[in-house]
This record gives structure tokens, sequence and C-alpha cells, in this order.
């Protein structure tokens, strides 16, 4: 029996508009492949960069185009090592597991189906040193799917301002909506001073490209480019010209709607099958992005399943893994086929039926 995997936070393999890539990516080289195929500018590939800042409002030197955008998560906890950095939690566990080998000191923060908790984050700011930074992914957040409501957006925003604090926003997602109104995202409410901004193509375009961004105040950027040049000396430009030639064609629009498509068709078929095969558990209603935060009953520990899933054919991430209740799983539904989910989910809640042996 094929195991069926919720546990890949990746697009299925229709996602990635593989034609016009290559057709990108043969242009640039036949046009431009002296200089997309050589050394170049750390901050990554001017076009792409004036773009970037084209559509966010801000000059291209506050761009920074790394190879995906952990890997400027990479250079920022590199900056910040040793320093303070307050967490949503539970979140994205990479970006943890790379903040704490700098050695940077994370406070966590709680959040809820609204997102991160306001008064919370003013709790952990009443003692301890001041954070580098608060780090957030306020849209279909990576693990739990949930989306910050505008009011705690604003809020959020306001406290910036007040503490004179910067916030991080993580923001690979907010783009593949299926549906309802995308809230402004923190850097527009704020205009870009209290707020740092990161996002990515590998949701939008493909993660094999490794084109990821941040938006930061310039004085960081240049920070942040010292630590670049150093690392990798240029970023893979050709990735990023193909990434240009796609967006400069007018792809990403026809896109992301077709992405949205093949997603939101996932996700009603995982969130029906949810409601028909585990209806006494509790999970988010996202409307984009690739999770759904499953919250069994409290006795459920979804560890234990997690060592009984491999035989009865399906797997997921443990909440804990992020930082969630032993309760907890995160789903993603953006690999497997719609038929594929709603077999996953029956196997899902097979194993849910079954007691743990003691
Ligand atoms: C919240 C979040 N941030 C960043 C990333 C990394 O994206 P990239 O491929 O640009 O490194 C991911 C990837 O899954 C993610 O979920």
């Amino acid at each position: 029996m094929e195991t069926i995997s919720f546990a890949r936070g990746i697009p299925a393999p229709d996602c990635i508009p593989v034609d016009e890539l290559a057709e990108c990516a043969r242009d640039v080289v036949a046009r431009d492949g002296a200089t997309v195929l050589s050394y170049g500018p750390v901050g990554g590939y001017l076009p792409l960069r004036e773009w970037i800042g084209e559509r966010h409002g801000v000059d291209p030197a506050r761009v920074l185009v790394t190879n995906g955008s952990l890997q400027g998560m990479v250079f920022l906890a590199e900056r910040f090592a040793g320093k303070r950095v307050i967490v949503e939690s539970p979140t994205y566990d990479r970006p943890l597991k790379i903040l704490a080998a700098r050695g940077v000191e994370v406070t966590l923060v709680e959040m809820d189906e609204e997102g991160l908790v306001p008064d919370a984050l003013e709790r952990a700011l009443q003692s301890g040193e001041k954070p580098a930074f608060v780090y957030t992914i306020p849209t279909f957040q990576n693990p739990s799917g949930r989306t910050l409501t505008p009011g705690r957006r604003q809020r959020l925003v306001e406290l910036a301002r007040e503490r004179d604090l910067l916030l991080l926003e993580d923001d690979p997602y907010g783009l593949v909506r299926y549906e309802g109104a995308a809230p402004p995202t923190l850097f527009e409410l704020d205009g870009g001073s209290n707020v740092m901004y990161s996002s990515s193509f590998s949701k939008t375009i493909a993660p094999g490209l490794r084109v990821g961004y941040f938006v930061l105040p310039e004085s960081l950027e240049q920070e942040l480019e010292a630590i670049a040049v150093s690392t990798y000396i240029t970023p893979v430009l050709l990735g990023q010209a193909t990434v240009f030639e796609f967006l400069r064609r007018g792809n990403l629009e026809p896109n992301l709607q077709r992405v949205s498509s093949l997603l939101g068709a996932r996700r009603d078929a995982m969130l029906e099958a949810l409601e028909e095969e585990l209806p006494f558990a509790r999970w988010s209603h996202p409307e984009g992005g690739y999770f759904i935060w499953l919250e069994l009953p409290e006795q459920t520990d979804a560890g234990a399943l997690l060592d009984r899933a491999g035989e009865a054919g399906v797997t997921f991430v443990k909440g804990a893994d992020f930082g969630g209740a032993p309760n907890t799983a995160r789903l993603a539904f953006s690999f497997v086929s719609p038929d594929e989910i709603r077999e996953g989910v029956r196997r899902l809640a097979a194993l849910v039926a079954q007691p743990v042996p003691a």
C-alpha cells in the first residue's frame, strides 16, 4: 500500500508551470547568458529587485533577493546571533532551528484561531531584553493555516510603532488565495518602517528556482548583503532571471489562478473528508495556502498515532514539532490529489478510532 503523505508541504507536480519556465529559462540564457551565468550583484538580479521594489513601493536598494526566503532567514539570524527574538507559537519549525543554531533566545507567544494574540505579545515585552524582532506568518500560517484578523493586524502594527519594535512578516502564501478578500499585509498597514517583509516565488511559481526575498530597512539590507557575499558570493541569477522573465511575460496572474484552483479543490476535498470522517475533531478553515491544523480530542496523542500511521498508509507532521499541543497535527493538502486526500483522511480516521495499545 502506497503511503499518502499529508506531511509534505510542497506543491503537487501539476502546480509547477514546467513548459513556461523552460521557455523563460531558454530565453534568458539566449538573450543575456553572459550576465545571468556569471557572478553578479549579491543583492540579486537587478530587474527582479526593481520589480519587487515597485510592487511593494520601496527603493530596490531595500530589497535583498536570496536563494529562497529561508536563506534570508539564515542571514538575519546570523546578524542577530545571541539576541532575543519573539515568535508566535506554533510556528514553522525551520526558522526556530535556524535561530536556535545561532544562539538566539526565542520567546514563544501564543496564538489562537485569529492568529497571534496581541495581549500575549505585550506580556512578553514586559520583561527581558528588547527583542531584535518579532517573527510572524500572518496569512495562511505554516503550520496552522490560520490568518491574522484585520483588527489584530492593526493592533500589532500600532504596538510595533509605540514600542519601536521591528516585526518580520513572512508571507510566502498570501497570494495563494482561493476565496475571500485579502486583508492588508502588516507591511502595507505600517508603510514599511517597523515591518520587514519576506516572501518567495516558491509557492507562486516553483520552489526549485530558489528565489525568495526580503524588504528591509536599507542599512540592514547592506548588512545582510555583507553576510551573503561572504557566504555564496552571488545568488543563483539564472533562477532569478527566469522568475523575472515569467513576470515580464505577464504569467504570474494566470498562474496564480491556475494554482489556486488546483489547491482549492484539494482544500475542499480535505475539509469535506474531515467533516465526514472526523466529526468529533476541530480544524482550521483556510481560504488559501497549503495547510490545515487538526485538533483531535484532548486525550489523543498525535505522536502515538504517527507511530502507527506508516502501517495504516498515511502520514502527517505532529503539531508538537511546531510547538503545538500533543493532540494537534499539521495536514498539508498541497501535494496529494483530491482522491488521495479523501482516502488519506479515511485511513487517519480509522487510526484515531483504534485504541492506543498500553
Ligand atoms: C512560512 C514559510 N516561510 C518560508 C518558507 C521557505 O520558503 P523558500 O522556499 O522561499 O525558502 C516556507 C516554506 O515552506 C514557509 O512555509
